[in-house]
């Protein structure tokens, strides 16, 4: 099935008075139809970037400076803002990590759901809060004929990421960024609020961006992973190759210090360092000064995405023209 979302070389820029910042340089990338693709990496690798430049929610001046991202084969990353907006509603449904930066004080959640529904689909009044109803059921909401017109303040942290889930799914999008669901909520729901959001997309045939932080869920989520680290993918490829074998360096010292559930990753417990600043990136792979089998060529050229026979990544150890240059690193992978 061809996918829903392609994100082709993708580049984002921020003009600064001491310079162009690159947040995100040649990130590419495919979601099928009723497939997650989790995306992992430290604190500042350019996830949420990632996620906002889809959506078309990204910070000025902040910029799109080269690639191309596709919805269904269409080209989204061009479009004005109002057309933009309008696709963000029907077409795609964005989740971010704090509910009330979504919902609207001043409504009842009811409301809210009526209204993106209406926007987007040929409702009647009646229809809209039946559905309404309908979606507060189906995300796990107790009582949702009564609840549909209580206020957002009016149900608990959980309970309120649960209306925005069903908001963001309520229009039936084709694709969901979901950018850190849970990471406010309390531990006990957040694999109740996870599974829903997995059982929903799988039955709509939603395609789905999952950012987390918590590797419990993407083993249990993703069916893809993705790596990222300063702006650009180290790896990518199926869950399990991924969790289990990851083959970029980088992605191998990141599986291997499974975060706590409740805290970002500042630092690796493997792997020494942190992070590159954007404003210095190193030359060549952007991970070398960190890399336990770094060698001559990591520090000149900058790796593209290779074949590992599991996982693609993006490290010169996988290329087969670097053997003759370092096999006794080969052998330690
Ligand atoms: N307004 C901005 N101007 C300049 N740089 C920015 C701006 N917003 C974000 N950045 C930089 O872009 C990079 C990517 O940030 P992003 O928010 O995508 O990271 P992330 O992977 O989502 O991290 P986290 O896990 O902390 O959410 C970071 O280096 C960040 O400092
Ligand atoms: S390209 Fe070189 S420095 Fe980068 S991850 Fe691979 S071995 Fe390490
Ligand atoms: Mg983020």
């Amino acid at each position: 099935m061809p996918p829903i979302l392609e994100v082709r070389d993708l580049r984002v820029e921020f003009p600064t008075r001491r310079g162009t910042l690159t947040a995100l340089d040649g990130v590419s990338f495919d979601i099928a139809p009723g497939e997650v693709l989790g995306v992992v990496g430290e604190s500042g690798a350019g996830k949420s970037m990632t996620g906002a430049a889809i959506i078309g929610l990204l910070e000025p001046p902040g910029r799109i400076a080269g690639g191309q991202i596709l919805l269904s084969g269409k080209r989204i990353d061009n479009l004005p803002y109002e057309q933009m907006r309008r696709i963000r509603g029907r077409e795609i449904g964005a989740i971010f990590q704090d509910p009330l930066t979504t919902l609207n004080p001043l409504y009842t959640v009811g409301r809210q759901l009526i209204e993106t529904m209406q926007t987007h689909l040929p409702l009647s009044d009646k229809e809209a809060r039946q559905r309404a109803i309908g979606w507060l059921e189906m995300v796990g909401i107790p009582a949702a004929a009564q609840r549909v017109d209580s206020y957002p303040h009016e149900f608990s942290g959980g309970m309120r990421q649960r209306v925005v889930i069903s908001l963001a799914l309520c229009a039936e999008p084709k694709l969901i960024v979901a950018d850190e669901p849970t990471t406010a909520l309390d531990v006990s729901i957040q694999a109740q609020i996870i599974a829903l959001l997995k059982t929903l997309a799988r039955e709509k045939r939603t395609a789905m961006m999952l950012v987390t932080h918590d590797m419990g869920v993407i083993a249990e989520t993703a069916d893809r992973v993705a790596v990222m680290y300063a702006g650009r993918i180290a790896e990518i490829g199926p869950v399990r190759s991924v969790v289990k074998s990851a083959k970029h360096p980088y992605s191998a010292g990141l599986m291997a210090s499974i975060p706590p559930l409740d805290r970002k990753v500042d630092h690796l417990a493997g792997i020494e360092g942190s992070m590159p600043r954007l404003s210095a990136i190193p030359q060549g792979c952007a991970f070398n000064p960190r890399c336990a089998h770094v060698f001559a060529r990591c520090r000149i050229e900058r790796p593209e995405l290779l074949e590992t026979g599991s996982t693609r990544a993006a490290c010169w150890l996988y290329d087969p023209a670097s053997e003759k240059q370092a096999p006794e690193v080969m052998r330690h992978v």
